[in-house]
């Protein structure tokens, strides 16, 4: 078998076989494929598609790239939950202790936040003493004795993703839906969860803005997770908006607490039960989904969610004191420049904003203020006067909240009449009802 053949078979628009997907992961991965041979295949999928048949094939290669968990040993159902990235997006922190109250084990392996998107481990991180790297033998056992464990993921799982990703990443390939789809649910196969709940954003802050898009994505790792003998659902989202009020690490984590303690913002509140229902009735906690729906409220509402997360914190030597979170030592308000209804929002500027505040990262190896961030006092759809405070903004410079005061300038416009604002759930797309195109 040659690479040239694979490449010009899918420049031809040909279907290429497992045979050869394997041939190109294993020899992008042992130096026998060089990288420029990669990236035009690469290039070739991106504009000339790839068929569920070859992406599950790939997905599957990609997953037994490195090394895999075996949950098996530990009791029960064990689940997971992906989000596709946004600003504000908490819903891990709120919704797994939920789960996991209910007695389904939560294993879940997370990444950092890059761009304007924000990650799990550096929200956790913000936690004092919290530590993000188990290694798998701790991870497990946790898992078994705590019933929830959430870590950064190992450099040995999924090697193919990381070098793939890392292609696309610079030669405009990343927006393939295929390969959206076979880096994601390879990563979450790997991870070796028997139900999964994905979380897809479309909107101004989503990797993929067009809601069909998202829905694409959506139908087609739900359908690569029932190839895998899984169960999923996928819930399609608004990132419109940023979800919930805070964006940044710490305050983030305070705002999932405000929803563990049956307060918090509507929408953050919204989302994590849903999400968490939709995994408690994959689990099988629930025959019915709506009394699985009903079954999340109840263990939010009894404090029980609350407790689990907690055990969380201190079972990975966090403090659950939240008065020791880091606090930053300038606040100040930024001021809504006009009179009107709050229109839109380009939450991906938002997110960038607060990147400039110093709560994310412009690239993989920058460091993070974890006290830094935005706390919105108003969402779209309300009626602001000039001068009414929109936002506040955490940060350790004035100079930084002056460069994110100018990047919100640009990215909330008003309006003079209310704006049509659409649902935060748009759908729900699993395993267990109908999933095909
Ligand atoms: N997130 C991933 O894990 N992979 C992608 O390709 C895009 C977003």
């Amino acid at each position: 078998m040659r690479m040239f053949d694979i490449i010009a078979k899918k420049r031809d628009k040909e279907e290429l076989t497992g045979e050869e997907i394997a041939f190109w992961i294993q020899g992008c991965l042992n130096g026998q494929v060089a990288d420029y041979q990669t990236t035009a295949l690469l290039m070739a999928i991106r504009i000339n598609g790839f068929s569920e048949r070859e992406t599950i094939a790939l997905t599957e290669e990609m997953r037994r790239s490195g090394k895999t968990l075996d949950l098996s040993e530990i009791d029960g159902v064990k689940a997971d939950k992906h989000s596709s990235g946004g600003v504000g997006d908490k819903t891990s922190l709120a919704a797994l202790p939920i789960v996991a109250a209910a007695g389904v084990k939560v294993a879940k392996l997370s990444g950092r936040g890059l761009g304007h998107t924000g990650g799990t481990v550096d929200k956790l991180e913000s936690i004092p003493g919290f530590h993000v790297n188990l290694d798998s033998q701790t991870f497990m056992r946790q898992v078994a004795e705590t019933g929830m464990a959430i870590s950064g993921q190992s450099a040995d799982l999924d090697p193919a993703d990381k070098k793939l990703y890392a292609l696309r990443d610079v030669t405009a390939t990343v927006d393939s839906i295929p390969l959206i789809a076979a880096s994601i649910m390879s990563k979450k196969l790997a991870t070796g969860a028997d139900v999964l709940a994905l979380d897809v954003k479309y909107g101004s802050g989503a990797l993929l803005q067009d809601i069909e898009d998202s829905r694409r994505l959506a139908k087609l790792m739900i359908r690569l997770a029932k190839a895998a003998g899984k169960k999923a659902s996928a819930l399609l989202t608004s990132m419109e908006q940023p979800l919930g009020l805070s964006i940044g690490n710490a305050l983030e984590v305070e705002e999932a607490v405000q929803v563990l303690q049956g307060e918090g913002p509507e929408d953050l509140r919204q989302l994590s039960l849903r999400l968490a229902g939709e995994i408690l009735w994959l689990a099988g906690a629930r025959s019915d989904r709506r009394q699985a729906w009903a079954l999340a409220g109840d263990l939010l509402d009894s404090g029980a969610a609350l407790e689990k997360f907690k055990a969380l914190i201190l079972a990975q030597g966090g403090c659950v004191d939240w008065q020791r979170m880091a606090k930053s030592p300038l606040i100040l308000p930024y001021p809504a420049p006009a009179e009107g209804y709050v229109a839109a929002m380009d939450t991906a500027k938002i997110g960038y904003a607060s990147l400039l505040l110093g709560a994310g990262r412009a690239k993989a190896e920058d460091t993070v203020d974890h006290a830094a961030g935005i706390v919105l006092c108003q969402k779209r759809g309300a009626y602001v006067h000039a001068g009414d405070t929109l936002a506040y903004l955490h940060c350790r410079e004035e100079r930084q909240a002056a460069e994110a005061a100018k990047l919100l300038q640009e990215a909330v416009t008003f309006s003079q009449t209310a704006p049509e604002t659409g649902p935060l759930i748009a759908e729900i797309i699993s395993t267990e009802d109908d999933c095909t195109d």
